[in-house]
């Protein structure tokens, strides 16, 4: 069984999208493959509620109790690695990983942006691509390196920016499509090594 470790920091609505789309899907029949994990750096994260709902054990591990990065990234590694994850996939997960994480998971550890990349890296996404006067903004799925947002593409999906679109509307717009681009990708990823 490949075990799938997913890590967020807030609603987890990526994270519950790809969760209803491997019991939707049968993953675990037909790929081999199960979410066997969602855990957080934040207590508070709603979606850690929604991960118990779908019966997915759940942890946390909250980046305040540490010293550092480095502290926090070597304890949330304990956490990730004693689910033995064939792939970890970052889903709203706010915090910048050290280069010595990303290492370790080098060739399974993925990310979502709310951006066509290497358009808009970093935050505030929506707003950016609004200002730039842009017609149309997007997601990208991609696997995570040591630099931030630039790692190599693995899925996009473009939405139209609207003349009178806010930041909060063309978020709302561009969410929709990464619940239906994250399963997806992943389910071509595992396909991928299944077939490797
Ligand atoms: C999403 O916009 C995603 O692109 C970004 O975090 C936001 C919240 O994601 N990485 P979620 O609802 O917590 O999955």
């Amino acid at each position: 069984m490949k075990n799938i470790v997913i890590l967020i920091s807030g609603g987890g609505s990526n994270m519950e999208a790809i969760v209803k789309t491997a019991e939707s899907e049968r993953w675990a029949a037909r790929l081999d493959a199960r979410v066997a994990a969602v855990i957080s750096n934040k207590v508070d994260a709603g979606g850690l509620a929604i991960a118990r709902a779908h019966s997915i054990s759940t942890a946390v591990v909250p980046h305040k109790d540490f010293a550092g990065r480095e502290e926090f990234d070597a304890a949330l590694a304990r956490e990730v690695d004693a689910h033995t994850p064939a792939l970890v996939v970052l889903a709203g997960f706010m915090r910048i990983l050290t280069p010595w994480f990303v290492t370790r998971y080098a060739g399974r550890l993925i990310n979502i942006h709310p951006s066509l990349l290497p358009a808009f890296p970093g935050l505030n996404t929506h707003r950016r691509a609004i200002e730039a006067g842009c017609r149309v903004a997007g997601v990208t799925v991609h696997e995570v390196t040591t630099e931030l947002d630039h790692g190599p593409i693995l899925a996009q999906a473009a939405v139209p920016v609207l003349p009178d679109d806010t930041p909060d509307d063309l978020a709302a717009r561009v969410l929709a499509q990464e619940h239906r681009v994250y399963p997806r990708a992943i389910s071509e990823w595992l396909q991928r090594i299944e077939t490797n």
